[in-house]
Order: C-alpha cells, then sequence, then structure tokens
C-alpha cells in the first residue's frame, strides 16, 4: 500500500521496521477519540472556509461510517499503516479521495496524538474518581457499622493503643479522598487543548482553535504550539497520581494478607474472593489482595518508564513518545480494575470482632491511659511515664494485667492513683475518652465530615 507520505520516499519501507514502528496494535483504542477530534476539525476548517461545507459534511459523514466499521470490529487494520491516526484518514480516503485528502490540513499527528490522549485521559481520570469514590463509600458504610468494634492500633507492628475498626477504615478513606483530589487537580492539566499547534510551529492557514476547543469541551488552549506537541507531563502526573493511590492500596492490600492469617485471625475474606492451593487441602489464600500488592510494582514501573523515556528529550515530537502509551493503558486498566474487586471484596470481608476486641485488650495497650490519668492529677507527663513504665515492669514480672493490680499495689508506685483509675483501664473507656480532634474517640463526628468531604468534592464546578 501507498504511504500517505510517499511523496518523498522512492524505497518501501522494511517488513522489519513497519513491525518496529507500529503502534496501532495498542493506540486502536483511541479511534473514538480520534474520530471525534477529526470532526471537530472538520467543523472548523469549514467555518473558516479552508474548505467548504459539503466537504466538511462528506468527511464527518464518512468518519461516521469508519467509527461504525470500528465498533462492529469490521475494520481492517495492517502494520504498514503505522498508527490509528492513519488508519482512520487512510480509510477516509479511500471513502471519499478528494475531500478525504482534505482532512489533514492544518494539522500533524503530532497534535492530533496529544489530542486523542488528553480526550482519553478526560474520560479515564473521570472513571478512576467515580471507581475511588464508589469504594469510599463502601469503607464509609464498613465503618458506620463498626463504630464500636475495637481493635488494636500499631505502630512499629506492635500493638500500641486501642482504637476502633471504623477509625481505622476512615484512614483509608481520607487517603483516597486526597488521591481523588490529586486527580482532580491534574484533571485541569490535561482539559488543554493542543490541536492547532500542527508539527510544531502552528500553521499559516487562518484556523479557528477556539472553536475546537469548544467543540471537545476543553477549557483551555494551549498557549505554546511546541510545548502542546513536546510534552506528556500530563500523562506522568496521571501515572504519578497512580502510583500514589497503588501506594495507598498496596499497604491496605498489606493489612487484609496480614489480617487473615491465623496468627491475627482478624477476618475472613469470602470464598469467592480467594484461592485455593493446587496441594494444599487446608489452603484458603488471599490471592486477590496479594495481587493488588503486586500490581503495585507495574504502576511504579509504568511510572519510571514514561519517565526515564522523557527524560532529556530535546523539543519538540520525538518518536520516542510513542513509549507512552502501553504504561498508560496500562496503568488504566490496572487501577480501575483494582478498584473494583478491592470494592467488591470488601464487602465479602467478615470481621472477626470478639478476637480485635481481645488483641487490643492484651499487651499493656492502656498504659498510656494510665500516664494519663495521672497527668489529670496533675503529675509532669514524663514522671508519669516513667511511673507508668515502672508499673508495666511490676506486671509484666508478675504476669499480670495493669487492671489486676490491687489499690494497694498502685499506690506503692503513686499515691496520686485511686480507686477510679480502675474505670480508666478498659478498652471501651480508653477508646471513649480519646475525644480529641480526628481521635478515635470521636470517630462518629469524623464520619460526618468525611461523608460531607465525599458529596461534596465531587460536585463538579
Ligand atoms: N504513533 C505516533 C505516536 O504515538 C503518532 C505521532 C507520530 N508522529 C510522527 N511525526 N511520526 O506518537
Amino acid at each position: 500500500m501507498s504511504k500517505l507520505w510517499s511523496g518523498r520516499f522512492t524505497e518501501e519501507t522494511a517488513k522489519s521496521v513497519q513491525d518496529f514502528t507500529e503502534s496501532i496494535s495498542f493506540d486502536k483504542r483511541l479511534w473514538d477519540e480520534d474520530i471525534r477530534g477529526s470532526i471537530a476539525h472538520a467543523m472548523m476548517l469549514s467555518e473558516q472556509g479552508i474548505i467548504a461545507k459539503e466537504e466538511a459534511d462528506e468527511i464527518i459523514t464518512n468518519l461516521g461510517a469508519i467509527g461504525v466499521e470500528l465498533t462492529w470490529d469490521e475494520f481492517k487494520f495492517d502494520n504498514a499503516v503505522e498508527d490509528i491516526h492513519m488508519h482512520i484518514e487512510a480509510e477516509l480516503i479511500n471513502f471519499c479521495p478528494e475531500t478525504g485528502k482534505k482532512l489533514h490540513t492544518a494539522r500533524s499527528r503530532n497534535d492530533q496524538v496529544a489530542l486523542d490522549i488528553r480526550l482519553y485521559l478526560r474520560d479515564a481520570t473521570d472513571d478512576v474518581i467515580k471507581l475511588i469514590k464508589i469504594f469510599q463509600k463502601t469503607l464509609i458504610g464498613i465503618s458506620q457499622a463498626n463504630i464500636n468494634t475495637i481493635m488494636p492500633g500499631y505502630t512499629h507492628m506492635q500493638r500500641a493503643q486501642p482504637v476502633t475498626l471504623a477509625h481505622h477504615l476512615l484512614a483509608y478513606v481520607e487517603m483516597f479522598e486526597r488521591d481523588k483530589e490529586r486527580y482532580k487537580d491534574a484533571y485541569k492539566r490535561i482539559d488543554t487543548l493542543p490541536l492547532g499547534a500542527c508539527a510544531l510551529a502552528g500553521t499559516t492557514l487562518n484556523i479557528n482553535r477556539e472553536s475546537v476547543a469548544k467543540q471537545l469541551k476543553f477549557k483551555r488552549i494551549s498557549d505554546n504550539s511546541i510545548d502542546a506537541v513536546s510534552d506528556r507531563d500530563f500523562v506522568i502526573e496521571f501515572i504519578s497520581n497512580s502510583s500514589i493511590l497503588m501506594m495507598h492500596m498496596s499497604r491496605m492490600a498489606e493489612e487484609l494478607v496480614l489480617w487473615s492469617t491465623k496468627e491475627f485471625s482478624f477476618i475472613e475474606i469470602s470464598d469467592a474472593y480467594t484461592t485455593g492451593s493446587s496441594i494444599m487441602p487446608q489452603k484458603k489464600n488471599p490471592d486477590v489482595a496479594e495481587l493488588i500488592r503486586g500490581k503495585t510494582g507495574r504502576v511504579y514501573g509504568a511510572l519510571v518508564s514514561i519517565l526515564t523515556t522523557m527524560k532529556a528529550l530535546p523539543l519538540a515530537y520525538n518518536r520516542d513518545m510513542q513509549e507512552d502509551k502501553e504504561p498508560l493503558f496500562d496503568v488504566i486498566k490496572t487501577v480501575k480494575n483494582v478498584l473494583i474487586v478491592i470494592n467488591e471484596m470488601f464487602k465479602h470481608i467478615k470481621f472477626n470482632k470478639e478476637r480485635m476486641r481481645k488483641t487490643a485488650a492484651e499487651g499493656f495497650s492502656l498504659a498510656t491511659d494510665l500516664a494519663e490519668y495521672l497527668v489529670t492529677k496533675k503529675m509532669p507527663f514524663r514522671e508519669a511515664h516513667e511511673v507508668t513504665g515502672n508499673i508495666v515492669k511490676y506486671c509484666v514480672d508478675k504476669s499480670m494485667d495493669l487492671h489486676e493490680l490491687t489499690i494497694e499495689e498502685f499506690k506503692t508506685f503513686s499515691d496520686l492513683i485511686d480507686n477510679d483509675i480502675y474505670s480508666r483501664l478498659t478498652v471501651e473507656a480508653s477508646v471513649k475518652g480519646r475525644k480529641s480532634y480526628g481521635g478515635t474517640g470521636e470517630v462518629e463526628e469524623q464520619l460526618i465530615r468525611i461523608r460531607e468531604k465525599v458529596d461534596k468534592n465531587w460536585t463538579e464546578e
């Protein structure tokens, strides 16, 4: 087949080069964006009198027909035609040879590909934000039902202080809220029209970029044509935001893996969301959570890949930039799948509340409560810390828990301790008492606040 650039060439492209340089195998998914962009471009060309109205109509009708072929999977792809932009243009010329040849006026594949990715990423960003929100709502629902479910809070993976399951889960909801904000913020920069930059320098023809921006609902137009075709920072931002989201996901997934061990026994993930072992009949493995943890690696890999591709690239367009697409598409697919599956899985997790409560009470998790009790009796905190440390040491030696000491024993450590200490030494009192803003004792208020945040932040500006 003769190439769209055949004028300058006398020799055929080598087959190996065709196969090496093609991007159609992965950029074909941009067909809808490519057609939408071409339709807007053709309309503008006719509005500006660069092509006739009838010509634009013919182009648009035929682009519609090509869209139908692509929807119905009747479109033939060929590596010799390189990418989706050339495929659609070649087919258009095939359908209407005379007018078809006019579509690429005042346009280059360089601004065209930037446009297509931006259109694609706008939708992908919307999808991801929606999926995060759905997951947040699931977690908020579970938190609501577990305001009084007490579990050990950890630092250094050692039991630290009792918290509620709601408090723990809402910590993730807050993280996901920031993840959403990052995507929303990046959206503003994706939402810039590059078309009209042409190859890099703009055009001598009298185009109207505002009209194209309006048709394609872009908030802004790129101000510098070289920048418009050179940069992929909006792709990097999306993948970077996805990396942060996946980092959060992986922490959550890791906790699910840990919590479902016999050693923890905090949760049971339902059969539908676990897998068995081919050799050990007793096994029920948290593979979904493990894979979420694992897939974080490929998203980070994509980030390093695109950063490295773009590093030190001279302006403007370079073919290296074609390498942006596979990692990007992979990240979009991975992040969406992870959000869908983790949301479903969470609805099928049984929390072993008794076990959580029991472990929360062990390991002197109320020591800070005792120290703070002493502070309310006017003992300086450092001293209270020391006294409590001595009491804990005493208990360890005697294999006792704090609340098992008699008042006489307590008084050998400090006169300030009275009978009212006993009511403070329960996990319930500990949790309820931590009423400082954001603390585990005011989780009901937190729930109200995060609910509002999740709803408000979603309303379109
Ligand atoms: N397939 C190319 C890409 O993905 C499209 C732009 C090609 N432009 C060019 N001048 N070769 O980046």
